[in-house]
């Protein structure tokens, strides 16, 4: 193939805008009975967890602090593999690749995540770089790794701030760094650890429209974030407390958890039974 019209099939518009018409066909997250500890004798940061997604779906992830999003999070990710003291149990399979069980190389492309702290992830001079280290990596033609770049800068209205560097950035235009060069990898399956909470309303807006248009092209995105308003539009909701899953379902399916679980928490959302989302006390 020539190098242009193959960097023209991998760019970001085509290959992002892949529809997928075997949308529930195939499975793209097994999650099996999967428990973790952080250490050898520790408690239990993940029980038995256990649930499945399909190609295209979006499951939003909500729960009290502690109670083990990041750390499934990071079990999703593949990250679990490097803490040494960590012990893992069960097993994750995306799109029927169990991802403990094959080299990093095997794992890289499958799954991208943006950790709950951007700051740990980010690590180029600029921004410009940061985005284009996973298609650098990929061994992507230049041409093609310079539209990746520029679509994700513009998707994602940070272009202003392609000469950066990342630690100069605010908060929340660190967490579109973060996800800017997560979306620059491809992967079919993203993991996103509160990668709202810090943009203001514009912010959320733009990245909320990035998700649904993933969404409806194929990806499956798991999204963790505190404030229900800014998932709702999620397929499915799956509820944590103390490490297990309590629920998972639609936002109706699992009104009476969440409202359990935040009821003692002052200033969090409520869901009405129809399906509003209001503050305590109101
Ligand atoms: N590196 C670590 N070493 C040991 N224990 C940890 C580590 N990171 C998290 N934990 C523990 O694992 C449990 C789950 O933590 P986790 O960070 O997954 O919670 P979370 O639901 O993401 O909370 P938050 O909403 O505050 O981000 C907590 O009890 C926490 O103290
Ligand atoms: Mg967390």
């Amino acid at each position: 193939m020539a190098l242009r019209s193959y960097s023209r099939y991998l760019n970001l518009k085509n290959r992002i805008g892949i529809p997928m018409n075997d949308k529930k066909a195939v499975k793209a997250v097994e999650v099996k009975k999967l428990t973790y500890q952080y250490r050898p004798g520790g408690p239990l940061a993940l029980k038995d967890i256990d649930f499945r997604m399909n190609r295209g779906e979006m499951a939003a992830v909500a729960g009290l602090s502690g109670c083990g999003k990041s750390t499934l999070c990071m079990c999703l990710s593949g990250a679990a593999r490097y803490n040494r003291d960590g012990i893992m149990t069960g097993e994750i399979l995306l799109n029927g690749k169990d991802i403990y069980r094959t080299g990093t190389t095997g794992h890289a492309p499958e799954v991208g995540i943006v950790f709950q702290n951007p700051d740990t992830q980010l690590f180029s001079f600029t921004v410009e770089d940061e985005i284009a280290f996973a298609p650098e990596n990929l061994c992507l033609p230049p041409d093609c790794i310079r539209e990746r770049v520029e679509d994700v800068l513009n998707l994602l209205g940070i272009a202003h701030l392609r000469e950066e560097h990342p630690c100069h950035l605010s908060g929340g235009e660190k967490s579109l760094v973060a996800l800017g060069a997560v979306l620059a990898l491809d992967p079919p399956v993203l993991v996103l650890d509160e990668v709202m909470c810090r943009l203001d309303t514009a912010g959320k807006k733009r990245v909320k429209d990035v998700l649904r248009k993933l969404r409806d092209r194929g990806k499956t995105i798991i999204a963790v974030e505190h404030n229900m308003d800014d998932i709702a539009f999620a397929d499915r909701i799956i509820v944590m407390g103390e490490g297990k899953l309590l629920c998972s379902g639609t936002i109706q399916d699992c009104r009476r958890t969440i409202n359990a679980i935040y009821r003692a928490e002052p200033g969090k959302l409520l869901l009405s039974p129809e399906n509003k989302v209001g503050l305590i006390g109101d």
